[in-house]
């Protein structure tokens, strides 16, 4: 690992976390006891869906928008939940109270299509119905990815069409990131940025990617990426801002030469790009990346706001 290297999953050190409490299947265990068979279709293959949210004043944001991309997923691999969005709520309210949690929380809700019966590839080996793991932790980004911002290299792993594993799928398996995540590191960079199968920017390993140009925001056109939650609502926020907004293809040569770049996720919000490929974004001022922030750190906050 390189010097001073971030993540943009950076959270501040918090000692609370050695004892967390962990849901499966119904059990609230303490992280040391939390366990799946080693037979579990998400060990072995990547078989599951996943979805990172965070709770903020003991409510999840944009809740409704996460359940729709996880059922939507959940259904396109014929993955059978074993329950609605109240029951997934309730299972997420057990795991909040157990652990004593509410706010700048982080979650990661997965689930697999549970333990088979032989350790091969075909779902119906899969018999003893889904997995259902809940992980909770407290966790505030740490705040030096500001000021200093992400440092990115353009991989030589791209994001695939979709008709091979739609990018679309949050699914346990991310080895398509996880390689080039991988390479942006032998770059000596924090992150990887990703081109689509055209040779246009698209997106990194783990967030949502977007230029500043002219006064203008500009992102791929979402074809190869993640339907990133936060990527829609900075979307939507520009618009109703009046930030011209627009989702198109651009190159590399487009990107080096912004005024400002940033990266969005659940996580850290939108995080500053400081550097593509060696090479210094605009001025390091972030000022519409900054104002974008704190218009959607208010979006937040009416979301998760009690009634
Ligand atoms: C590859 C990738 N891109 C982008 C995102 C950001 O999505 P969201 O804004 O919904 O957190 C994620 C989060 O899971 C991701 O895995």
């Amino acid at each position: 690992m390189t010097e001073n290297k971030h993540t943009t999953h950076d959270a501040a050190d918090d000692i609370r976390n050695a004892d967390i409490k962990i849901y499966v299947n119904g059990d609230i265990l303490h992280r040391d006891d939390a366990k799946v068979s080693v037979y579990d279709s998400g060990f072995m293959l990547g078989d599951g869906m996943w979805e990172g949210m965070r709770l903020y004043h003991g409510k999840w944001a944009f809740f409704d928008e996460h359940m729709d991309r996880f059922f939507s997923s959940c259904k396109a691999i014929s993955l059978e939940v074993g329950m609605n969005r109240a029951g997934i709520l309730d299972a997420l309210s057990k795991t909040a109270d157990a652990n004593d949690m509410h706010h700048d929380v982080h979650c990661r809700l997965m689930l697999t299509r549970g333990t088979k019966v032989k350790p091969f590839q075909h779902p119906s080996l899969s018999q003893s119905g889904p997995t259902l793991v809940i992980i909770m932790e407290h966790s505030k980004p740490v705040e030096s990815l500001l000021s200093q911002g992400i440092r990115l290299a353009t991989v030589p792993q791209v994001r695939g069409l979709p008709m091979a594993q739609d990018a679309k799928y949050n699914s346990h398996s991310k080895l398509n990131c996880v390689i080039a995540s991988l390479q942006a590191d032998q770059a000596g960079a924090d992150e990887a940025l990703m081109l689509d199968p055209h040779g246009f920017v698209n997106t990194t390993n783990a967030c949502n990617f977007f230029i500043v140009r002219k006064g203008e925001v500009w992102t791929s056109t979402g074809d190869y990426c993640m339907n990133g939650v936060t990527r829609q609502k900075v979307i939507d926020l520009c618009r109703s801002n009046g930030i011209p907004v627009f989702e198109k293809n651009f190159s590399l040569y487009e990107a080096y030469g912004a005024d400002e770049a940033f990266l969005t996720g659940t996580f850290g919000a939108q995080t500053p790009v400081g550097e593509i490929d060696g090479k210094r974004i605009g001025t390091g001022s972030h000022e519409m990346t900054m104002r974008i922030r704190a218009l959607y750190k208010d979006l937040v906050a009416e979301n998760t706001a009690s009634v």
